[in-house]
């Protein structure tokens, strides 16, 4: 059994689907050394610093909460150094880590993934398609973001579905811009997030870097999209939140999925020729004794809302 801090606040019947309600910081540390296959982070991007942005044709403040503050680049980074650090000694060497940002804070990501020494394999860039128009008319419309991939040194063999991307493009290659719209309203129907990830975007990540069975990481798991992903594709999966409220939509997401759903989702994703349907669909290797292992459950634990970044005059 695995020591770590304290109980999950959620924890699934089949304990493949783990919610920590801390600060990532705590959580990361108590994590063995090279024992998770893939990680997400979806970190604050530090931009609720008093702009304003358009939604529904209207101005509104840019305040996604205090976590989303700025305090300073200093400190941001040092922030960022700690938590990548993390990431970096608890992925297998196999495993790979996805960060997304805007340039409020993808340039620390990337100078931190550096410092580290860790291998950038990829720099994707989610083209938000439809987004709010520019309130100021003085800068371009803010229509993407960044995603940097990474393995965590320049020795990594890393692990990539090649096969499973290229069939996603219609037998082309995938290339590394990504088209793909905001959340949808079903997505948000327990609540919103103000940073919500479209769940196609989170689809393509875990099914192009993990296989069936993997132990998935998202240390700022928000609503849980990550999460969502995972029990689609049958990855276990485990986040970290520290605000509850969000903590409780991402627990009403995974207990939505019913049954059908998840039969029809997972259709969906194999829907592949033939050829490459026997390559990828073979049973997964026996996945080894896992973080959740030994855990017992203590009782139970339209619109892209994420504004732009502010419109300064
Ligand atoms: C950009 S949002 C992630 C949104 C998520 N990808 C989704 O689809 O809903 C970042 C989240 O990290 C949480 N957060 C910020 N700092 C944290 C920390 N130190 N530890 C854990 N969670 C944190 C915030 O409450 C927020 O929900």
């Amino acid at each position: 059994m695995l020591r770590l801090i304290g109980f999950p606040w959620f924890m699934s019947d089949k304990r493949d689907f783990m919610l920590y309600r801390q600060n990532s910081l705590e959580v990361l540390p108590t994590i063995p050394d090279c024992t998770v296959d893939m990680i997400f982070a979806d970190p604050p991007y530090f931009l609720s610093n008093g702009g304003s942005t358009c939604q529904s044709g209207r101005r509104v403040s840019v305040h996604k909460g205090d976590w989303d503050q700025s305090c300073g680049v200093n400190e941001n980074h040092s922030f960022n150094l700690a938590w990548l650090r993390e990431c970096q000694r608890i992925l297998k060497p196999e495993g790979t880590l996805f960060v997304s940002g805007t340039h409020h804070v993808i340039f620390s990501i990337g100078f931190a993934m550096q410092q580290l020494d860790m291998k950038i394999l990829n720099e994707i860039t989610w083209y938000k398609v439809n987004p709010p128009p520019n309130l100021a008319c003085r800068y371009f419309t803010h229509s993407t973001e960044s995603i940097i991939w990474a393995a965590p040194t320049p020795q990594s063999r890393h692990y990539f579905d090649y096969h499973a991307m290229k069939d996603e493009n219609g037998g082309k290659q995938m290339q590394s811009i990504w088209s793909i719209q905001p959340p949808r309203k079903q997505e948000k129907r327990f609540g919103k997030h103000p940073t919500q990830k479209p769940l196609e975007l989170l689809m393509r990540i875990v099914k192009a870097a993990s296989r069936p069975g993997d132990l998935v990481l998202d240390p700022f798991s928000g609503s849980g999209t990550t999460g969502i992903a995972c029990a689609l594709l049958e990855r276990r999966f485990m986040g970290i939140e520290m605000n509850p409220d969000y903590l409780t939509i991402a627990r009403q997401r995974y207990l939505s999925l019913d049954e059908e759903t998840l039969v029809e989702e997972r259709a969906k994703s194999f829907r592949k020729p033939a050829s490459l349907a026997a390559r990828t669909l073979k049973a997964p290797p026996p996945r080894e004794p896992g973080l959740f292992d030994g855990l017992r459950t203590p009782g139970l634990g339209e619109d892209d809302d994420r504004p732009g970044p502010p419109d300064h005059d």
